[in-house]
């Protein structure tokens, strides 16, 4: 299968050029620079260098081996490398740019056609480049700097000191399909559903005999995770879904009923008291979090002690979650968002199926295999649940009063048609008193927020604009049906600076 390389020299951007390259259906992988092998195989076509957060004169090194032998697209410190590294000149911490600049097209080449003379573009460096190597030519230039962007043919090369892969840059898919398309000569239109019976075949062999346990969150990643595996290895395949009594209203429900009709073999665990034990008197989210994994691990290995012979423990894994990016270029696994860190406390070999998958594309898989839409499109929901929406002790009455205020809340959004417009919606629970009437007499009661985000990863986030009726709706329904809750508050904040959850 043909491929693009995308070498990450730690740039904030990494992940995103590899997106942008799935979305215009070329298969792009990332490779850390310090795990590129020597030569590229035969099956990449093309390959990336990113950006980083260091300066020329400290970052590490480029593959040397690897320039023109392929096409190559440098982006930001990497065209910086090359020039510097063959003959031409970079300035360090000169000129600070960042954020839009306008692009002026300087002579004609394959990476900017289509590219109006002047657009904008997105800038976000301090070095830059005063020279350039001989036999390499400007392409572009900005107000700022004259080498925006040039290419290097006897090298194979197209170098960009902006960045096409963000959503700023006016032309810059029209550039990556350019870079993808003519320059590296991607034919194939790569979908992520074509490679179901792959997925299953490779998960065949990965697991020929012995038996496989996977825990269930009822979300979607745990569950096309599950399905593949239960396609590959049938009934070998054990699915658990815990009921940890932090669960939204009627979830339990909903999920079982999902997965009995896609055939999913999943055995229910009951061990709402426990979790409940666990959590009394907890107020700090932390130790809330710890606790909930701790006693997850616990309840998930005896069940599957039950069972003989099993070898492996299938999980959801994301690409997000695995891949090394960002300014270290290290590992950066989401260890609170995975539920407990189950791998490295069961002796079982680790099987994550969708590892090189984004979450859209993992919907998209989802929907090849027969799960339904509305399944597929449910908000995501953290894995200490409800707990981390109790804002202090978590107690069975606190749950039931945002369990109602939550299932109020979707319910508008789902008759209002908004439920799909955000990316993540839930109410949260202050315990604090405030004062309101009922009748004739004033009465203390808690408070209800309501958080509606947009958002592509969670990563960071943005404030749905919710119309003004629909907040209204879901407030009056939490205020006639809640008993206890006295105010109802919209959460206007964005991520950065606040998280997505409140605790
Ligand atoms: P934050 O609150 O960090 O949330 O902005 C980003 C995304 O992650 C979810 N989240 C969690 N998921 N365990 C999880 O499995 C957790 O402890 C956890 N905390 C936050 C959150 O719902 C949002 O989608």
């Amino acid at each position: 299968m043909e491929k693009l390389f995308v070498v990450d020299f730690g740039s904030q951007y990494t992940l995103l050029i590899a997106r942008r390259a799935r979305e215009l259906g070329v298969y792009a992988e990332i490779v850390p620079y310090y795990r590129l092998p020597s030569e590229p195989d035969s099956e990449v076509r093309g390959v990336v260098f990113s950006g980083s957060y260091a300066s020329v004169s400290e970052g590490p090194p480029l593959p040397e081996s690897w320039i023109g032998r392929l096409p190559a697209l440098a982006i930001c410190y990497s065209a910086q490398w090359i020039a510097a590294h063959y003959g031409g000149a970079v300035v360090e911490g000169a000129q600070r740019e960042y954020g839009p600049a306008k692009l002026l097209i300087r002579a004609p080449s394959e990476l900017l056609e289509g590219v109006p003379q002047a657009s904008i573009v997105w800038m976000s460096h301090a070095d830059t480049i005063t020279a350039l190597p001989t036999g390499a030519k400007a392409i572009a230039s900005t107000e700022n700097i004259p080498y925006a962007a040039y290419e290097w043919p006897e090298k194979k090369l197209l170098a960009v000191q902006f960045h096409p892969e963000v959503s700023h840059t006016d032309y810059g898919t029209r550039m990556l399909e350019n870079f993808l398309r003519r320059i590296c000569g991607f034919s194939d239109r790569w979908e992520p559903e074509s490679l179901v019976d792959a997925l299953v075949a490779e998960l065949r062999q990965t697991m020929p005999e012995g038996q496989a346990v996977c825990a269930l969150s009822g979300g979607v990643d745990s569950t096309v995770a599950a399905v593949l595996a239960h396609r590959a290895i049938g009934n070998r395949f054990h699915g658990f879904f815990v009921d940890t009594g932090l669960l939204r209203k009627g979830e339990r429900e909903a999920v079982l009923k999902a997965y009995e009709a896609i055939g999913l073999p999943v055995t229910l665990i009951e061990a709402q008291e426990l979790f409940l034990r666990t959590l009394k008197g907890v107020t700090d989210p932390e130790e809330k979090r710890h606790r909930i994994g701790h006693l997850f691990i616990e309840v998930f290995e005896k069940a599957a002690r039950n069972l003989t012979d099993v070898r492996y423990l299938i999980q959801g894994t994301i690409y997000p979650d695995v891949v090394e990016s960002g300014a270290s270029v290290a590992p950066t696994i989401k260890s609170h968002h995975n539920v407990g860190g189950l791998p490295e406390k069961l002796p079982f070999q680790l099987v994550e199926p969708l590892r090189l998958f984004f979450k859209d594309e993992v919907r998209r898989l989802g929907e090849k295999l027969g799960i339904s839409d509305t399944f597929l499109r449910r908000h995501p929901f953290p894995g200490p649940g409800l707990a981390v929406r109790i804002i202090g002790e978590v107690t069975p009455e606190r749950l039931n009063t945002l369990r109602e205020a939550d299932a109020c809340f979707i319910e508008t959004l789902h008759e209002s048609g908004w439920y799909e417009r955000v990316w993540q919606a839930f109410a949260v629970f202050l315990p604090v008193s405030t004062v309101g009437v009922t009748g004739d007499n004033r009465a203390y009661g808690g408070v209800i927020a309501l958080r509606a985000v947009l958002s592509t990863d969670g990563m960071t986030a943005e404030p749905s604009m919710l119309p003004y009726e629909v907040l209204l709706q879901a407030a009056q329904k939490i205020l006639q049906q809640v008993p206890g809750i006295t105010r109802v508050v919209y959460d206007l904040s964005s991520k950065p600076p606040a998280t997505i959850e409140w605790e």
